[in-house]
Parts: C-alpha cells; structure tokens; sequence
C-alpha cells in the first residue's frame, strides 16, 4: 500500500476522504491525520479528526494538530458551508482517542525523513499552510515527497468562497504558493472536478441502506452539504470535494487532465488565491501540475459505496 499523510480540516467531505482512505488498506496506509485550520478554527478540526476516526473504528490512528492560522493571512472560514462544528449534521460524540502531543508540522516532517525517500505521499485537502510550514522549515524533506495528491483550485469552474478563487487555496495563497513551486510532483483536484463529484438521492439511499453507523452518519453529512450548493448553484446533489484526492490514488482511471503550469495569485486583493492554470498552454511556463478535469462519477460512487460499505 502506498504510505499517505492527510491533511485536513474536517469539513463533512474531508471526513468522507477520511473513511474512504481508511478503508481501503490494500491501497493506501495512513501513517497519520494532521489537522489544519480552515472550515472551522483547529480546535474544532482536530476534534473533527478524531470524531472521525473513532467512528472508523480506529483510535490507534495518530491525529496531530498543525498550524491554527494561514502564513501570512487572518483565518477565514466556511461555517455558511459546514455549519458551527464544521461537522454539522447529527449530534457529534466528544471523541475519547488523545490528540498527539507533538506538533502536526513536525510530525510531517519527521515522517519524510524517517520513511525512505519517495515513499510518502502527502494529501492536503484544507488550505496548504502545514505543508509550506513544512517546506520552510525543512528544505530537506521537499525532494523526500514522493507525490502530493490535493484538493484546491479552479479553471473553468473559477471560485467558490470569491468569484476567483477556490477556499482551500484562497485561506492560504502563500502556503498554495510555495507548494506549487515546491517542484514535488501534483495532482491536482480543482472545482472542475469536484463539481462534477456531485452526490444524488439514490446515492445517499445507499448509504443510509448501509443500516451501519458509518452509513447513517454519511447519509447525513451529504444531506447537510448539499444545502448549501442548491442555494447557491441550483445543482442537486453535494459535492464530495475531498474523497476525489483519496479516490485517485486507489483509482487513478477515474480521473483525466493535463499536465499543466499552474500560478497562485497571491498579490490583487481582487482575485486572491486564484490558480491561474495554462490549460491551453499559451505561456513557456514549465508545467508543474497535473490539473485534473473529469472524473468517471458512477465509478467513483461505486467505489466509494463499495468501501464504506465494510465498515461494521
Ligand atoms: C474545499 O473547501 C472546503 O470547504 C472543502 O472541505 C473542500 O476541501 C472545497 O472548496
Ligand atoms: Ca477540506
């Protein structure tokens, strides 16, 4: 299985990536959870973390606690999407598995350093301010980075949090930024994909029909979402924006892109955090990101059914 750090702020969608990855050990082995402020402050996304562990039945999971504020930036948040909690949707249980003591950027880098070179891949599906605290802090472990599998951006969908800009990369642009020059191999999940990750009836009765505790808690958690993409895009169904990261890298035939440049706007306060991806590639910029732009939807709804679906 291919070893993977996630990193999340949880976020009804980070906690379907969550248990997707979770059970789906063949695959993928996650050596941890790092919390991230973004849809909610990080006292509320590393309890999310561990919320969502236990109900995967695995406390032994190490969850950490990294940075609780963007580089560089005032914290902004999504509760208008994920509500107060950042989780809302059925009462939550108080999680009883402990918080790791050491700190979550310290954790990632010394998981790149003690694991041998190339066989970490990295899974940033909150703004990416632990993973460019990381890279400043240890230059050293950039090139150890075997892949980063992330959620963030747009092109032809363009913003959801501003008219510009998708909110992973917009918290944080600067962190987006350094990651995006880090040289270490992307992929890339925009809006153009997730946007099309769109959950419908039948797909949340088959969750519920689960009769499990994992089922009914997920069933919930899209209900809760999908509000919020019906007020505002008139389209039915949730976006399950962060289980596309997880799914490629069990199905990686679910997805096509291109293989692209892709700048992070970080100085016009208008378009903020906007990934400016040379789709058509009309620069000489060298490309840096394999941009992602369809997803196979039934196979990715069968995929993620068939594994939440094991759980007890
Ligand atoms: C991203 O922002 C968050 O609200 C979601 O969890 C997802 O990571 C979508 O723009
Ligand atoms: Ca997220």
């Amino acid at each position: 299985p291919r070893k993977i750090i996630i990193d999340t702020d949880p976020g009804q969608d980070d906690a379907v990536a969550i248990l997707l990855a979770l059970a789906s050990p063949e695959e993928i082995e996650v050596l941890g959870v790092v919390a991230v402020a973004g849809n909610v402050p990080l006292a509320l996304t590393q309890k999310n973390a561990r919320i969502v562990c236990e109900l995967a039945g695995r406390p032994d999971v190490p969850v950490f606690a990294g940075r609780d504020a963007p580089l560089d930036r005032i914290l902004v948040t999504a509760e208008h999407v994920h509500g107060k909690t950042g989780l809302d949707g059925p009462p939550l249980p108080e999680p009883t598995m402990p918080l790791q003591d050491k700190d979550g950027v310290d954790f990632i880098v010394e998981t790149l350093r003690a694991e041998p070179e190339g066989t970490v891949t990295l899974v940033p599906i909150g703004p990416l301010t632990n993973i460019a605290a990381a890279f400043v802090a240890a230059p050293d472990i950039v090139e150890r980075v075997q892949e980063i599998v992330l959620m963030g951006g747009a092109y032809f969908e363009v913003g959801n949090i501003t008219p510009a800009a998708e909110f992973n990369i917009y918290v944080d642009p600067e962190a987006a930024e350094i990651v995006f020059n880090s040289g270490v191999p992307l992929t890339v999940m925009p809006l153009d994909v997730t946007h099309k990750a769109l959950t419908s009836e039948a797909i949340v009765q088959r969750f519920r029909d689960m009769g499990t505790e994992v089922g009914r808690m997920v069933a919930a958690w899209t209900d809760f979402f999908e509000r919020f993409d019906m007020k505002k895009y008139g389209s039915e169904g949730a976006p399950l924006h962060d289980p596309c990261t997880v799914a490629y890298l069990i199905r990686p035939d679910l997805f096509e892109g291109r293989h692209i440049n892709v700048e992070i706007e970080v100085a016009s306060p208008l378009t903020r955090g906007m990934t400016v991806a040379d789709w058509w590639g009309v620069t000489n910029r060298p490309a840096n990101a394999m941009f992602m732009g369809t997803i196979d939807r039934d196979g990715f709804y069968e995929l993620i059914v068939d594994r939440l679906g094991r759980y007890a």
